[in-house]
């Protein structure tokens, strides 16, 4: 599906009508099926849209006791550390609206080694989604209502990097990836593309003239550009929300 393109004159104005789309998807899953599954993105350009969502209009259009909030990635640093992606999220949106912490599936980045936080993260995610099949068993991938994603100046996104082997991976939902060229360099653990591209919506997020050319060769040359986020081709919907810094 051809990626729709939302261009807005600053990221303040992005992060509203993002802030916007993501009320209207809640309000349509929580009456289609009475749950919002919503993975959230990190590095900094979500900051503003959650600082949103708390507000209104947006926060009381979102039913929170049945949105489910789930990371697409994380660094491997505690929770309480600014360069993570919970702590990110915990700040300036858990914090302030009435989600249940049962509904909150954050990834334990530091209870183990990456790998074994990586098979944990898988575990509480198909215990979530099949909880009736065996942990291991089912060969189908989650399908998430919205899935949140940024861009780096490198095209990765989520912490799926340039030439990483995690770009390849077709069965596990979850991967530990190194992480070396990343900014924080630090191990991360990170959702598959099997497990993005079955989301029903994926939403991306770019800010600034640095990531222009990228973002261009991504919609122009869908099946021939090889950054990783040109890989995100979902069975739903994909959009980008950007801002005239990147039109
Ligand atoms: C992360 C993010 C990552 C991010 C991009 C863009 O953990 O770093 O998930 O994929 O979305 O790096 O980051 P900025 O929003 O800071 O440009």
């Amino acid at each position: 599906m051809k990626p729709e393109i939302r261009t807005h004159q600053s990221l303040e104005d992005l992060s509203r009508a993002a802030a916007a789309y993501i009320c209207e998807m809640a309000e349509g899953a929580v009456k289609e099926r009475g749950i919002f599954t919503f993975v959230l993105s990190g590095g900094t350009t979500p900051r503003l849209l959650y600082e949103e969502l708390t507000k209104e209009p947006y926060a009381s259009r979102v039913d929170w006791q049945h949105t489910h909030l789930f990371w697409g990635d994380e660094r491997c640093v505690p929770s309480d550390n600014a360069d993570s992606n919970f702590y990110l999220a915990f700040q300036t949106l858990i914090s302030w609206v009435n989600v249940p912490p049962s509904n909150i599936h954050r990834i334990p980045a530091t209870i183990a080694s990456p790998k074994a936080v990586a098979a944990e993260y898988e575990k509480t995610l198909r215990e979530f989604f099949q909880p009736a099949a065996r942990s291991d068993s089912s060969t189908s991938f989650p399908s998430f209502d919205l899935v949140l994603l940024g861009m780096g100046v490198d095209g990765h996104t989520a912490s799926l990097f340039p030439g990483d082997t995690a770009l390849e991976e077709r069965t596990r939902w979850v991967v530990a990836v190194e992480g070396t060229s990343a900014s924080p360099p630090v191990p991360r653990i990170t959702l598959t593309f099997p497990v993005i591209n079955e989301a029903k919506c994926v939403l991306f997020l770019a800010s600034g003239s640095s990531k222009l050319k990228i973002l261009q060769e991504i919609v122009n040359n869908p099946h021939t550009a090889t950054y990783p986020a040109a890989h995100v081709r979902p069975s739903g919907k994909l959009l980008w929300f950007i801002d005239e810094g990147l039109a």
